[in-house]
């Protein structure tokens, strides 16, 4: 039975969809189907970038009202075989409701070992409607105290809802940024302020961002790939090094 992963953060922008995506690829690296599910509604993305923008027809609001079947909102990444996404829907009025997506993650657990439920930025009903079905919650946050405020906020809502397994990934990390900006003295203290348990820490890297649009987020090196790839052993229980700078 699929694991329900949600990719959270306060704030937009922080790198959620770019760890949605690679973090599906790298969970199909090591053997797993992986379904992307897209909670952005009205303002879809993953669908540029695993490149089956061109091929949508139907998304998740047509299944719901019965203009499709639930079969025909799953499309595969052509480039990454065993990756699949169903799209958020195109107009945010069609927004998801959390029970609606709970019961959509149910009936679809079977086909896949990995369900990645991207959230739109905010605290909103997209935010609740993407955790609601997650038995792990990823806050995605950068090393700035309006992300970490963000952070923070998520983090109690999360607890407030009854999440127990969620855990802080540090993206676009840059030692010398970090030094230079000196917003905080260490690490440390940047994981002590959220207060969630750390799992990864992605550098700054134009390469994955690169890799991803060009769908060879697949088979792409470069520091942060690693570091997902690294991220996805963890989430598999394995113990690898947690900071590749
Ligand atoms: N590790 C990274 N290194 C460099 N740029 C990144 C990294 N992660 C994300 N980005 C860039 O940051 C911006 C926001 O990323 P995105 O994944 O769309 O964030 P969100 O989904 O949280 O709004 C994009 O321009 C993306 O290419
Ligand atoms: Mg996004």
């Amino acid at each position: 039975m699929g694991k329900v992963i949600a990719i959270t953060s306060g704030k937009g922008g922080t790198g959620k969809s770019t760890i949605c995506v690679s973090l599906g690829a790298a969970l199909v690296k090591r053997g797993y189907r992986v379904l992307l599910i897209d909670c952005d509604s009205g303002m879809r993305g993953l669908d540029i970038m695993l490149g089956v923008s061109n091929s949508l027809v139907f998304d998740i609001a047509d299944a719901v009202s019965g203009n499709c079947s639930p079969d025909q909102i799953v499309y595969p990444c052509n480039h990454i075989h065993g990756l699949s996404l169903i799209p958020a829907p195109q107009n945010a009025v069609d927004e998801l409701s959390p029970s609606v997506l709970k019961q959509f993650t149910e009936n679809v657990k079977k086909s896949y070992d990995y369900i990645l439920v991207d959230s739109p930025a905010g605290v909103g009903k997209g935010f609740e409607t993407a955790i609601t079905p997650a038995e792990m919650c990823l806050v995605v946050a950068n090393t700035e105290p309006t992300s970490m405020r963000g952070c923070v906020n998520v983090r109690k809502l999360l607890t407030d809802f009854g999440k127990t397994n969620i855990r802080l990934v540090i993206n676009r990390f840059s030692r010398s940024d970090f030094k230079k900006l000196h917003f905080y003295d260490d690490l440390d203290q940047v994981i002590d302020e959220a207060a969630i348990q750390l799992i990864a820490v992605v550098s700054e890297d134009r390469q994955v961002v690169s890799a991803i649009q060009k769908g060879t987020a697949y088979k792409g090196s470069c520091t942060a790939l690693t570091a997902i790839d690294n991220l996805a052993a963890r989430i598999d229980g394995e113990n690898p090094t947690l900071l590749i700078t």
